[in-house]
């Protein structure tokens, strides 16, 4: 188990700097089995092929997290520790759901600051949990709803929002937010799409001051070859399925 975790909470701002925790020793590692075994559960129930996306997005958001950590001067384990375990949930559950059994997966495990991540990280901004899927219990929803109006975000949780959004799941690679928000945008098009896209936009703009450098440069092969390559996070496939052949020519 994890030692007790403590989480400070800090207004936004690039003049405010993020209370740091102690490092826990062996976070990673922790992290790593914890991973493994949710990825055994899922694999009992769906062929390895249809879950390398869920597992090259979470690998990509603890990569991510780690060097943007690393570089903004917050405690980099605890970031690969969230990055990793922010889909947790997609392991034992599936839906929206994945949110509320991964916050109960990595409670019953001692690990609450990432149980938190499980939550905070899909909703930027907090207005997103009315567009979000109603797969939720009414008691689950309601906890969310309370959840959401004490919760106040410090720099893990938008470091976790801002990787959910950069860590692509096709082809190993760091995404920039626009080309992620285009499939996000297709995909769910119910969506304010112009305060979600400015909050993410203010947030590449706040860590890249963090970090001294604007993180898209930090990533720019990456996020170059990403760009270069196909929609291969099921856009085109979307597209035929839900909206017609016609749109694609
Ligand atoms: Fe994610």
């Amino acid at each position: 188990m994890a030692g007790k975790q403590t989480t400070k909470s800090t207004a936004k701002g690039a003049t405010v700097k993020a209370r740091q925790t102690a490092t826990t020793p062996n976070l990673k590692t922790l992290a790593d089995k914890i991973f493994e075994e949710a990825y055994q559960i899922r694999l009992a129930r769906e062929p390895a092929k249809e879950i390398q996306y869920w597992v090259n997005h979470s690998r990509n958001a603890a990569r991510f997290s780690e060097e943007i950590a690393r570089r903004a001067g917050l405690d980099a384990e605890r970031a690969y520790a969230n990055g990793l375990l922010h889909d947790i949930g997609r392991g034992v559950s599936c839906g929206a759901r994945h949110i509320t059994d991964g916050y109960r997966f990595l409670k019953e495990k001692g690990l609450d600051n990432q149980a938190r991540i499980c939550l905070t990280h899909s909703f930027y901004p907090k207005t997103k949990l009315k567009n979000f899927g109603r797969d939720f219990s009414p008691e689950d929803y309601q906890f969310l709803c309370d959840f959401l109006e004490k919760v106040e975000y410090d720099d893990y949780d938008h470091l976790a929002q801002l990787a959910d959004f950069m860590a692509g799941s096709s082809h190993g690679l760091i995404c920039s937010i626009e080309k992620r928000f285009t499939s996000v945008l297709v995909r769910h098009h119910n969506i304010d799409a112009y305060l979600e896209l400015s909050a993410l936009i203010g947030l590449r703009s706040y860590f890249s001051e963090k970090c001294g450098e604007d993180i898209y440069h930090i990533f720019a092969d990456e996020i170059q070859q990403n760009i270069l390559s196909d929609y291969n996070e099921g856009v085109y496939r979307h597209i035929r399925a839900n909206l017609g052949e016609n749109l694609l020519f």
